[in-house]
């Protein structure tokens, strides 16, 4: 095509785009479509499940988590709690209370630590994995009214990095409790028959101490 024929056709092409780019431009607030405040129509027993999405999954025990957790990954978590805590043997209680052989120990064990009644209250009580990792999802829910200001660690990976390196702060590490049972399908390897012995396991995974 000689080059006057090719101007006319980009001249009507350039034009069409400036046409629609007005039209667009005008029309927007017109029909720029608003975001439903509500589902338009509820839908009998679906409503829950739209609210709660998928990232929604159901927590495993913390077991699990430790099965794989890192204890050189903890330490970098642990920097959220230097802040406060020492986990050296013979540290100083600081904002919070020394924390070395934490895992396994019992709550508010801590001599010269003057501890919150929430928490004080609970001395003796045993220090388990379970325990531990309740207590650091969320403080404030594990303990209503204590006083380490930390809002928690909502990742199990994280809990479970962090309390994998505290197990290792200590005189008597604590072996890893046992990934749970029901993660493995009794079937897989095992004849129908010795599902029993696994059913039989013992509930509670962390030893205490
Ligand atoms: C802002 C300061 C602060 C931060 C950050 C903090 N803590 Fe604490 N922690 C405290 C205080 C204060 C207490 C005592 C709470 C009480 O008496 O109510 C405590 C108590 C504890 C206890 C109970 C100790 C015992 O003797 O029973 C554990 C375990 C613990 N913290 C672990 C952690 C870990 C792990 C982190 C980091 C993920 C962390 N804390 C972050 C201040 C903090």
């Amino acid at each position: 095509m000689d080059s006057f024929e090719f101007n006319k056709i980009a001249g009507w092409v350039l034009a069409a785009c400036v046409l629609l780019l007005g039209i667009n431009i005008v029309t927007d607030g017109v029909f720029k479509p608003h975001p439903l405040e509500k589902q338009s129509f509820a839908i009998a027993g679906v409503e829950e499940e739209v609210v709660a999405g998928p990232a929604v999954e159901a927590e495993k025990p913390i077991a699990f988590y430790l099965a794989s957790a890192s204890p050189e990954k903890g330490e970098a978590v642990f920097k959220k709690c230097a802040a406060c805590h020492n986990a050296d043997q013979g540290g100083a209680n600081g904002i919070g209370p020394n924390l070395y052989g934490i895992v396994g120990a019992t709550h508010a064990r801590a001599a010269g630590f003057g501890y919150s009644d929430a928490l004080g209250g609970m001395k003796g009580k045993p220090w388990t994995w379970d325990e531990l990792s309740a207590w650091l999802k969320s403080p404030k829910a594990y303990a209503p009214g204590n006083k380490m200001s930390f809002a928690g660690l909502s990742k199990p990976e994280e809990r479970a990095a962090v309390l994998a390196w505290l197990n290792t702060k200590s005189a008597s590490p604590l072996p890893l409790p046992a990934a749970p049972a029901e993660e493995a399908p009794a079937a897989e390897a095992a004849p129908a028959d010795a599902a029993a012995p696994a059913e039989a396991a013992p509930a509670e995974t962390a030893p205490t101490a």
